[in-house]
């Protein structure tokens, strides 16, 4: 990325340009929406360049490992789902691992119980990453740049250092006292011990070096060499498990998506052992039947009827739902339309179902989370739906010392023990059991839908167990409710997953009286998100009559930046 790109996108951070528009942003050749505006700036680059989606969704990739490190990573996995112009549909699993020496019980003391905080605030709550496998696996195959082209800017903005936002350096604060039980992470997110400041340059050169190790290594930059010796000496000295042998032995997978209808429209998703694809389909099968449109946006009708196929969508996530390479999940029959139909068919539009009746409780989520979601799509029409992630906000908190780079605590999406809520309170048995080799369920849906042969949106969200009834409401508000991309992503939302048996919702997202209305029905528990805590991150990109528009989702501070060629420009003139 040529320095002059980094400057100006530092000078708009520097002054807290609200890139988060009313407007969608607009490109007519191209157009990528991330959590971070540099990680945006780097994508549509990348496109300017002459790289196609893929090559700017690893790029892009590559940056939010620099510039929005509590989800952004190498250490962590993710999911990518890619619909080239031609039509062809793939996915990249790269999702963490169990280390070969996980073992089903790894998180429970002698009584049986699990012992609280091994899962995500340990060592031992590391999976093997995914991340760098994933990212270079998809550019070989459907990129058209070489690695250093994609890589580079990440390693500008971490050698350079960028312009630290506001909202990173809250963040940075915040945790700080997390960063100080391990010395390296306190060496990255301190400024000597000290806080950072809004507007200080934030400098990463041990993550500069490891980007230059796989710039010039490929995966064998990572997955051994010095990088995999500084994190396997991480792990030993602080009782984590990953060995070299498990880091050589790491492969990301191609997958067949998962493909449904709606409405007409085709829905490419993520198969498990992301859960978000199934239940994603599963939920749009069950309200198919119903006219959303004019039972209208926000009414108690549209929202009952949601919270009901949420209910029984999340109820099968916890009995079925695993790694498809260990455990045999019933993929064929939880997408199918007549399933949905007959699991639907106490559905009551007047009468709120119990979730008591069909399992067991939970408790609420603990921890703030963060994961990230981009979607592109280029001139040419092709298109990347990315979600990835670290688990929690800055994963395990553990910086790998001499690598500058977070460690995930993903093995936390196992079950750890049955019927046990993680910590986003969902529920698990066999099918997430724990095993070596074994990747943990996931409820990431990055999606694609596609219209008429072209891909027509592309969404996804962070946000744990939250982010695929985002993706629901992000595809229903463009299917049903006709809304445009910013109106789709920005408006409020809620959520309901089974278990516990209560309803989140955002501040002013559903009024008195259509709250009354649904307490009449029987959903009696209601839990408001505080004020500045949304609900997903749900940034996408849209086709349109009028070209590509692209929205980052107001609830945070990211960014949609569209291209448009001098041919596109001149011939707009
Ligand atoms: O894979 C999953 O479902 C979780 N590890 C995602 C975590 C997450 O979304 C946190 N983000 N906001």
């Amino acid at each position: 990325m040529p320095r002059i790109i980094v400057l100006i996108a530092t000078l708009c951070c520097a002054l807290d340009l609200s890139a988060a528009q009313r407007e969608p942003r607009h490109g007519d050749d191209g157009i990528v929406a991330t959590r971070s505006y540099f990680a945006s700036v780097v994508g549509a680059s990348i496109l300017r360049g002459g790289g196609n989606a893929v090559d700017a969704a690893v790029a892009a990739g590559f940056a939010l490992a620099v510039t929005h490190p509590s989800a952004g990573n190498l250490g962590g996995g993710g999911f990518m789902v890619i619909r080239m112009a031609d039509g062809t549909a793939i996915t990249n699993d790269h999702r963490e691992k169990a280390p070969a020496a996980a073992s089903r019980d790894m998180y429970l003391d002698d009584e049986g119980e699990v012992v609280e905080g091994l899962s995500t605030r340990s060592h031992l709550a590391v999976g093997v990453p995914g991340t760098v496998a994933g990212l270079l696996d998809a550019l070989e195959k459907y990129g058209t740049m070489s690695r250093k082209e994609v890589i580079q800017p990440a390693i500008v903005l971490a050698r350079n250092g960028f312009v630290l936002p506001r909202d990173l350096a809250l963040a940075f604060e915040r945790r700080k006292d997390q960063f100080a039980r391990y010395p390296a992470s306190a060496e990255v997110f301190t400024n000597e011990g000290e806080p950072y400041t809004a507007g200080e340059l934030f400098v990463q050169h041990d993550l500069a070096r490891t980007l230059e190790r796989i710039r010039r290594r490929g995966r064998d930059g990572f997955y051994k060499g010095k990088t995999a010796d500084l994190l396997v000496a991480e792990m030993e000295r602080g009782g984590g498990l990953i060995t070299h042998q498990d880091l050589e032995d790491y492969m990301s997978v191609w997958r067949e998506p998962l493909r449904g209808t709606y409405r007409g429209h085709e829905i490419v998703s993520m198969p498990p052992p992301s859960s978000g694809g199934a239940l994603l389909i599963q939920m749009l099968n069950m309200i198919e039947p119903y006219d959303v449109s004019t039972m209208g946006f926000g009414s108690a009708d549209t929202i009952h009827l949601m919270i009901e196929a949420e209910r029984r969508a999340y109820a099968d996530r916890a009995e079925h739902l695993g790694d498809p390479d260990f455990y045999p999940v019933p993929m064929a029959r939880l997408t199918d339309k007549d399933y949905a139909r007959s699991r639907f068919e106490d559905f009551d539009p007047n009468k709120a179902s119990l979730s008591s009746d069909i399992g067991p409780g939970t408790t609420p989520v603990k921890e703030s989370p963060d994961t990230t979601h981009m979607s592109v799509i280029d001139g040419e029409g092709n298109a990347v739906a990315y979600t990835t992630t670290l688990n929690l906000s800055y994963g395990s908190k553990i910086v790998a010392a001499g690598t500058g780079m977070l460690l995930n605590n993903e093995m936390d999406d196992f079950s750890s023990k049955d019927n046990t809520p993680n910590a986003f309170g969902l529920l698990g048995r066999e099918a997430n059991a724990i095993a070596p080799g074994k990747r943990m369920l996931s409820s990431m849906t990055p999606t694609i839908v596609v219209k008429d042969g072209e891909p027509m949106l592309v969404t996804g969200s962070p946000g744990g167990s939250t982010i695929i009834t985002t993706t629901l409401q992000v595809i229903v508000n463009v299917i049903d409710h006709d809304m445009d991309v910013s109106q789709a992503v920005g408006a409020p939302r809620f959520h309901h997953q089974w278990q516990p048996n209560r309803i989140i919702y955002e501040p002013f997202g559903i009024s008195p009286d259509t709250l009354t209305g649904l307490r009449e029905r029987g959903h009696t528990e209601w839990v408001l998100m505080p004020f500045g805590r949304g609900i997903g991150d749900a940034n996408s990109v849209m086709r349109t009559g009028d070209g590509l528009k692209g929205a980052s989702d107001p609830r945070n501070a990211g960014a949609a930046v569209g291209y448009t060629s001098d041919r596109g420009r001149r011939a707009s003139r």
